[in-house]
Order: C-alpha cells, then structure tokens, then sequence
C-alpha cells in the first residue's frame, strides 16, 4: 500500500494552518458534545495526533487509525506518560474495525473516502448505542486546495449531499456547521463540521 503522506509527515506540524484548524475543529466538537473521563474514541486519519491529543487530554482514551505508516511515527513520537494516543496502523476503508467507541472524530480525513456510504454504514457498527461521529472537512471547493490531489476522492462536501447520506446509513441528529476557514493565496476554504448521534 503506498503511503501518500510518507513526505509530508516529517514537516506536518511545522504548518501553521495545518496545525491552527484542527484546535478549531477540536474546540467545535468540545462545544457539541460532554466529553468525559470514561469515554473512548476513536480519530479516523488522526495523522500526527493534532485533533485526537486536544481530544485525549477530555476523555480516558483515544485510538488514533491511519493507515500512514511515516504520520504515526510523527504521532508516537509525541506521545508522553501524561498524554497519548494508541495508534492504529489500518485501512479501515479496506478493513473496518470490529471494535466500539463513545464517538469516532476526523480531520480532514474524509476527502480520501471513495465509497462514502460504505464508509459511515461501517462506522455506524463502531459506536455504542448513543455514540456520536464529529468529522470536519472541507466544504465544497474547485479542486485547488491540495497541490497534488492524488489519492482526493472529493472536492470537499456539500452539506445536503453528505447529510443525506449520513442519515441514509442510519445516523440521527444530523448537523452540518462551518466552523472554521483556511486562508491559502488562491482563495479561502470553509471547514465544516459535521455531527451526529447513532
Ligand atoms: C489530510 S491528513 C489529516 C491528518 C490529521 N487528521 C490532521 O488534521 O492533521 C489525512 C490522514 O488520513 C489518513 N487516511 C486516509 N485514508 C485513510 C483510511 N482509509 N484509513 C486510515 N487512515 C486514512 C492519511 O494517511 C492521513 O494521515
């Protein structure tokens, strides 16, 4: 499988806007739900952590999955007796989990999931009877976002299109917000946040 992200994982964090969106994504899902001390979760692409340790520092644990073997050495590497993250080397696109979470979160994940009904009628099975997903992307975008869109499976979202799906996979409570902007010199992108409880 190859890794997209074998060379930007190094230089990730050294992004100021790479790193600025996730701790808004991060204080919107805070807002959205009471995250407490017995609460597992899990950070579908959680990369180098920048979302899952705001997340981790709130709840008893959070499993971070990326199927980047090159992010989650960035990721372990910041992980401390205090404060950690398990990570989870997997596809789980190719290969779900069989486990069970309080929520399941994302960043900028979403964008590289073909089959998107696939994917939240999977994720669906992963959470306890009143779990909650937290996944923020961007909103509907030209394609110019990333400089190089190989493994992009989505110019961002539209709110209507992606809700739909969501609630045909079963999900209920289905919100669609911006919450956040990314500044780049060819224009401005909308990060959206997208919540709902199973
Ligand atoms: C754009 S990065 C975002 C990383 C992190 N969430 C952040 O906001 O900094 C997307 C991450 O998702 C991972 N990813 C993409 N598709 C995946 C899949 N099917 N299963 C597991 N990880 C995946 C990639 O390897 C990458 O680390």
């Amino acid at each position: 499988m190859s890794d997209y992200f074998k060379d930007k994982a190094e230089n990730w964090d050294k992004d100021t806007t790479k790193k600025t969106t996730p701790l808004s994504i991060a204080e919107a899902i805070k807002k959205k739900f009471d995250l407490n001390k017995d609460m597992s979760i899990m950070d579908f692409g959680v990369g180098t952590g920048l979302l899952g340790f705001e997340i981790a520092k709130e709840v008893k644990k959070v499993f971070g999955v990326d199927m980047s073997p090159s992010m989650l050495r960035k990721l372990r590497e910041k992980n401390t007796p205090e404060l950690s993250i398990e990570a989870l080397e997997q596809d789980i696109v190719k290969e779900p989990l069989n486990d069970i979470f309080d929520g399941i979160i994302s960043s900028m994940t979403l964008h590289h999931v073909e089959d998107l009904e696939a994917f939240f009628h999977s994720i669906y099975k992963n959470l306890s009877e009143d779990g909650f997903i937290a996944i923020a992307d961007l909103e509907k975008e030209d394609g110019s976002f990333h400089s190089d869109n190989t493994g992009v499976y989505h110019f961002g979202f539209i709110e209507e299109t992606l809700c739909k799906i969501v609630k045909k996979c079963g999900f209920k409570d289905v919100t669609f917000e911006n919450i956040a902007t990314i500044n780049k010199p060819q224009r401005d992108f909308g990060v959206f946040l997208l919540s709902a409880k199973r």
